[in-house]
């Protein structure tokens, strides 16, 4: 059957308490709202996002992202409420599925489960413990009679367990006639999506409640939820890449993005932080080390390694305090104390303690190409742009400004001097 999505993202989201939109704030990585998108592309092909509040921002953030999104401004000034939000949608297939734009946690199997069967209408219900805040769903002899929202609930409705989850997979064409007939005859003066609910079961249409996972269909409103959903999140993100093989110590002190890869065999060490759409192969990253945006392959990064975006890293050795920025190396080993960035390292080349790129003069970015075998002492500054050649040794201690060719000793020391018995003359015993 084919199903069309609407995403209702038109809220406010004031219990967030920011200047950001409630449904751009991250989890693991990615906006709130996109991984709605992501698990409706995955059943739909016609997906229609409400907007309203800051609108336009979050509109350009999604075409930056995706294609073919349809997106409807809701007139929440003349119609509020989730039923308003749903004025004007047009959807193109038989079946329309509505979501809540503020629940990055649901899969695509829970979507189909909502979206099969013969039932008019299928919604989404969980049993809570403590009911507060939802809708609540009158059941009789296990059929929906309707939704009753806790500010409109009797005593006796207030007590109900089963509560709305707020995702609906309806025919369309009921949809479409419904949602016209709306009113705002209630506590908060709202259109309120939910009223379909009784519409349908008046005519004799079939509501068929849906038992949903709460893990999944939790709303995100105030900066606890979200990090209660980062929570469950990472912990499936970590679940499914150890089940794919990568080993992981103490699981729950590392974090792993959403678009994170690994292949082959991975270790990753407490503490580690892999960020952005990282791609780690066959490699061991250390204690605390934080990876961005990096590609990681036979290689050791760590203990407290820091690689940044746009970097590449094969057969190389990376120790501890180094940080690399939009750097590629292959087969190198710098192994403590380091910064490499906007450089090219080759095969064989060996950064020594404290060396430093100096690829900033205040305005502009430049590049440091470092050949093969070559050996760079301690503490050396390579004054960008600067290209070192094949086979060059670099003394400890030297600033490299100049080009240099293959096979040389560089260095840039002034001479050592020794003043004989200045220390016994100085602090003179009296
Ligand atoms: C809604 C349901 C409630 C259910 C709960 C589940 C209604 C009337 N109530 O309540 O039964 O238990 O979800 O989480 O539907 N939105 C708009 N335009 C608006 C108002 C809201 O697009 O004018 C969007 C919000 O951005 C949000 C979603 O609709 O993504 C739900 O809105 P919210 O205000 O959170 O509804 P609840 O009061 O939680
Ligand atoms: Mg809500």
């Amino acid at each position: 059957m084919s199903i069309s999505v609407v995403i209702l993202a038109a809220g406010q989201g004031t219990r967030m308490k920011s200047t950001t939109p409630k449904v751009l704030h991250k989890i693991s990585g990615k906006s709130m709202l996109f991984h709605a998108i992501d698990a409706a592309k995955e059943v739909s092909d016609d997906i229609t996002v409400v907007l309203y509040h800051q609108a336009e921002r979050i509109q350009k953030e999604i075409e930056t992202h995706y294609e073919g999104i349809h997106f409807h401004r809701q007139d929440a000034q003349k119609f509020p409420g989730t039923g308003g939000a749903m004025k004007g949608v047009k959807t193109k297939n038989e079946r329309t599925l509505i979501l809540n734009g503020d629940m990055p946690l649901i899969t695509k199997d829970s979507l189909l489960a909502l979206t099969s069967g013969d039932a008019d209408i299928n919604m989404s219900v969980i049993t809570l413990q403590d009911p507060t805040g939802y809708g609540r769903v009158i059941i009789e002899k296990g059929n929906v009679l309707e939704i009753v929202e806790q500010k409109d609930c009797n005593h006796t409705q207030l007590l109900t367990q089963t509560v709305n989850a707020g995702i609906y997979a309806v025919d369309t064409a009921l949809l479409e006639k419904y949602i016209p007939a709306l009113h705002n005859h209630n506590a908060q003066k709202e259109y309120y999506l939910t009223d379909i609910i009784k519409m349908a079961v008046d005519e004799g249409k079939s509501v068929h409640p849906v038992y949903v996972e709460e893990e999944e269909f939790k709303g995100v409103n105030s900066k606890l939820d979200l990090a209660d959903a980062e929570e469950i999140l990472q912990r499936r993100i970590k679940t499914e890449w150890m089940k794919h093989g990568v080993s992981m110590r103490l699981p729950e002190t590392i974090y792993i993005d959403c678009r994170a890869t690994f292949e082959g065999e991975c270790m990753l060490e407490n503490g580690v932080s892999i960020q952005g759409a990282s791609r780690i192969i066959n490699s061991h990253i250390k204690t605390h080390s934080v990876i961005e945006d990096a590609h990681i392959e036979n290689s050791d990064v760590g203990p407290m390694g820091r690689v940044r975006p746009d970097s590449k890293l094969i057969d190389t050795h990376i120790g501890n305090f180094v940080e690399v920025k939009k750097s590629t190396l292959l087969g190198v080993k710098a192994g403590h104390l380091a910064y490499i960035g906007d450089a090219t390292i080759n095969e064989g080349s060996n950064i020594g303690a404290g060396v430093i790129t100096c690829n900033y003069d205040g305005k502009h970015k430049y590049q440091t190409h470092i050949g093969k075998n070559v050996f760079v002492g301690s503490d050396t500054q390579l004054v960008a742009p600067v290209t070192i050649p094949d086979d060059v040794m670099i003394a400890a201690g030297t600033t490299v400004t100049k080009d240099v060719d293959s096979g040389d000793l560089v260095l840039s020391r002034s001479p050592q001097k020794s003043i004989k018995n200045f220390f016994y003359t100085f602090f003179k015993k009296a």
